[in-house]
């Protein structure tokens, strides 16, 4: 064995006496939530500290990716997939050339993906610089496994990080304009082409459609995180989703008719809060009604989606609708509007603009109605871009996928220079 051999050897298990010691810091640390984390790795020290998270069981529900390399080889990649919840980088750049390495990547990373850099340089300059233009950590090499941890952790874990979930909730105008559909499509379409893992909750409890719509015959997901509020945690949550796709899980509807489903204002609540602690992405499917606790869910959404088909009810309909989440969301968006079912033959329809300009709302999307497209699908649980990936219908629900999770509208402001590129607190 060669000096130097025996050196590697020797600071490896070094490292690994030390993490040993300090194993004892993630006893008490909660499990990370559904997020996507890829780390780049120039040396092969740092690949291994990743594969030993990798094993961790309060990684079990992350999405991780281990991939050697740095900089250049993330933002080459990234130019053309979605980034992650999190990237990890290594980099050997000082603080002359760190940040301007990091442009080419801040231009196509989304604004809510995290970026934890691990370099070589202690330089609080540096430090500072980096967690200025928004990012989330700067560790210092050597680091142990359960420093990316507890990085991690602060991030995603801790009571005072920022909210990981954002919710989007799909509402109708009247029964049976879509909205369900629409909803379920987008659940599928962001979790597919983001790589996001998105949970699908139908509160439509006695009449959901979520199960059939993916083809699953799950045990009774919401009503049993809805009248057990006392047992609902992340671990709890787990056991009630049923996963429809690599990223999609949903928190299905019992939809029997066995029992009155009456709810308090709040009941719903808690069941949002560990959905927001678990994935960054819910779609809630709301139910047709105008209760006290529909209008809570709908006041404590992120983004509201209102779904109408172009007749005089649904836009008597939509028009209240508007103004009274205007009212209950005072800080908030407006609520995006969809058309469904447009050009419906032989029905007398109001026109989009005829529609629209008494409510001064732009729709995010028109849906033309297609009995043969929708009605495949729903006969065969499967989702509009499975049935017919190539379908304008398909391409809209991928354009309602960007636009409610933020992703077109970013695209267009990243005009700001590299701090601007780089600010994402
Ligand atoms: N654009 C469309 N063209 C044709 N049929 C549609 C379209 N959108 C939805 N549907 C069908 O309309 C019916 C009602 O949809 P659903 O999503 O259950 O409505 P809601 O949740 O608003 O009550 C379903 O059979 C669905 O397949
Ligand atoms: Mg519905």
């Amino acid at each position: 064995m060669s000096t130097v051999d025996y050196e590697i050897k020797n600071t490896s298990e070094l490292r690994h006496a030390e993490e040993a010691m300090r194993m004892g810091e993630l006893e008490n640390m909660r499990p990370l939530p559904r997020i996507s984390v890829h780390a780049f790795c120039e040396s092969e020290g740092l690949q291994r500290v990743m594969e030993r998270c990798a094993n961790d069981r309060r990684m079990s529900k992350v999405s991780l990716r281990i991939t050697s390399g740095g900089t250049a080889a993330a933002a080459n990649m990234f130019s053309s997939t979605p980034t992650p919840n999190l990237i990890i980088i290594e980099t050997r750049a000082n603080s002359a050339s760190l940040l301007a390495e990091l442009a080419p990547l801040a231009a196509v990373c989304d604004p809510s993906t995290k970026v934890i850099i691990v370099g070589y340089y202690n330089d609080i300059g540096l430090y500072r610089d980096l967690i200025r233009n928004g990012i989330s950590e700067y560790m210092v090499q050597p680091v142990a496994m359960p420093d990316i941890m507890g990085a991690m952790a602060t991030i995603f874990v801790d009571p005072e990080a920022e909210p990981l979930g954002r919710s989007i909730a799909f509402i109708g105008a009247k029964g049976g304009v879509g909205a369900s559909t629409i909803a379920h499509n987008c659940a599928f379409g962001i979790s597919n082409l983001f790589s996001t893992e998105t949970i699908l909750a139908d509160l439509d409890l006695p009449y959901g459609t979520a199960n059939i719509d993916f083809d699953q015959d799950p045990a009774q997901g919401i009503a049993e995180a809805v009248f057990a509020p006392e047992r609902l945690d992340e671990v709890f949550l787990d056991r009630l989703l049923t996963k429809c796709s690599e990223h999609l899980s949903l928190l299905a509807a019992p939809s029997l008719l066995d029992r009155a489903y009456d709810f308090e204002g709040q009941a719903f609540q808690p069941v949002m809060d560990v959905l927001q602690r678990s994935a960054p992405v819910t779609v809630l499917d709301v139910p047709h009604a105008w209760s006290d606790w529909t209008r809570t869910v709908l006041s404590s959404a992120d983004e509201v989606v209102i779904c109408a088909v172009p007749d005089l009810a649904n836009l008597r309909n939509t028009k209240n609708m508007l103004d009274a989440l205007r009212k209950i969301r005072p800080n908030d968006k407006v609520p995006h509007l969809i058309l469904n079912q447009v050009g419906m033959p032989k029905r007398p329809e109001i026109s989009v603009s005829d529609f629209c300009e008494p409510l001064e709302v732009e729709p995010i999307a028109i849906i033309p109605f297609d009995i043969a497209l929708f009605g495949n699908a729903a006969n065969s649980g499967r989702m509009i871009s499975e049935v017919d990936p190539k379908s304008p219908t398909a391409e809209t629900f991928s354009q309602i996928s960007h636009i409610v999770t933020g992703r077109v509208a970013i695209k267009k402001s990243r005009k700001g220079g590299l701090l601007g590129l780089l600010k994402r607190k």
